[in-house]
């Protein structure tokens, strides 16, 4: 079976009661159980993890216990080289993730370290984005 790491970066455990216009109004925790039925459904193992620490973030990547990484790497993106080098260095699909369209908003939001060496980005679909990930991983791993 597929063993899939969804790791949720800062801030992200505030969802539901954080800027509800732009994240909206489902928790962390909701949008987990719908991520963990979303791989059941699919025979996925799936492993879900939420830090605000880079370093912590970083330890958890270089385990390497995963055969896909879904990431939303939430402020870091914008702006952590230690993750976009942590990603370089996995030699597996890496798929970036994000709640709100980054495109859309402020410019910094605009400019992702993840995105170049990530393998693909959704953003802008809410908390289906980590499912679309899901299904996007499914389909690009080979069969286990
Ligand atoms: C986010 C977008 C980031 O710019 C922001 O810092 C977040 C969440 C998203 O999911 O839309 O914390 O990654």
């Amino acid at each position: 079976m597929i063993t899939v790491l969804v790791i949720h970066g800062p801030n992200l455990n505030l969802l539901g009661k954080r800027e509800t216009s732009i994240y909206g109004t489902k928790s962390l925790d909701v949008i987990n159980k719908d991520i963990t039925a979303l791989a059941a459904e699919l025979g996925i193992n799936v492993i879900i993890v939420q830090s605000n620490s880079e370093g912590a973030i970083l330890d958890i990547i270089h385990k390497g216990s995963y055969d896909a990484l879904i990431i939303n790497p939430a402020a870091y993106t914008h702006t952590s080289v230690a993750i976009r080098d942590a990603i370089a260095a996995v030699n597996k699909p890496v798929i970036e993730v994000h709640l709100s369209n980054i495109h859309q908003r402020e410019e910094f939001r605009r400019k992702s370290y993840i995105a170049e060496v990530a393998s693909g980005q959704i953003s802008g679909f809410g908390p289906e984005s980590y499912l679309l990930a899901l299904r996007a991983v499914k389909g690009i791993l080979p069969r286990q």
